[in-house]
């Protein structure tokens, strides 16, 4: 059990926080020889803000309510009935190469349920913010979804990683584009979320992604009208699952091209 006002606390507090590590990630970003680029596997970027920004973070967040847990992309770590899944950078490889589709994403599951999402996008000064039943923000002001209810004029953007073969995502991409959607992959899952969260896409959706790419972003988007596959289902938070996010009106349909199900909303 938490009171409104413990979770009020925390989502005011968070922003603060996101707000800071996004100006320090920025300065990282400004200075890309700093970078110290490794990767961690194929098409799997590391940088060393991704830490510093990650060590930040959890540094806080412990201080401020130490007894929550915290998941980080970087470090790993816990889940509870009060948890933090972060991703200190998430869109590393557009990060690493200068391309500005980049953001820190933040969520906070409450007894398993997506209750709190932020994310920052500093480089176009875009921050997302919801609490579960509250509605959704960017920049303060209240975003929703597409009203996108035909296939054939439908923006989907479509995530890839090196962990699903690539014959099944080039699958998916052509039964997009056979059913009449217009396809895309912008590289940044939680921003992927929120682009369907205020409208820029109709959909997102990917056979596989971690749960720090998402938390934040499924608390945004559901807020903001989206309907959304059950990614916390089973082993969602320590192993990943696929996600469709869409509006309503496209959640049958992209459900049958995607194999992926949607909760009805
Ligand atoms: C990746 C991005 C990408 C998604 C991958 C993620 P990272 O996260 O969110 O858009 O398709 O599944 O691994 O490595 O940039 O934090």
């Amino acid at each position: 059990m938490m009171t409104p006002t413990e979770l009020a606390l925390r989502l005011y507090a968070v922003q603060g926080l996101a707000l800071e590590a996004g100006r320090m990630a920025l300065d990282y970003f400004g200075r890309q020889e700093s970078l110290g680029v490794t990767m961690k596997g194929d098409q799997d970027w590391l940088t060393v803000a991704d830490g510093a920004v990650e060590d930040f973070l959890r540094r806080k967040l412990a201080l401020i309510f130490p007894t929550d847990t915290i998941i980080g992309e970087e470090g790993g770590g816990e889940a509870s009935d009060a948890v933090w899944i972060i991703d200190p950078i998430d869109g590393t490889s557009n990060f690493a190469r200068g391309d500005r589709n980049w953001c820190i994403s933040i969520g906070f599951l409450l007894n398993r349920v997506p209750t709190i999402g932020i994310v920052f996008a500093p480089a176009f000064e875009e921050l997302y913010v919801a609490q579960r039943g509250q509605g959704a923000t960017m920049n303060g002001k209240p975003i929703t979804v597409s009203g996108g209810d035909d296939i054939r004029r439908a923006y989907v953007e479509l995530g890839w990683s090196t962990r699903i073969p690539a014959e099944r995502y080039v699958d998916l991409v052509a039964r997009g584009f056979a059913a009449g959607s217009s396809m895309k992959r912008a590289a940044s899952g939680a921003l992927g979320l929120c682009h369907v969260a205020n409208g820029r896409t109709d959909a997102y959706a990917e056979l596989h992604i971690n749960a720090w790419d998402v938390a934040a972003g499924i608390v945004i988007a559901g807020e903001a009208g989206a309907s959304i596959s059950d990614f916390f289902a089973g082993e969602g938070i320590a192993k990943g699952n696929a996600i469709l996010c869409c509006t309503p009106a496209l959640a049958r349909q992209l459900g049958e091209i995607t194999g992926i199900a949607v909760t009805a909303r």
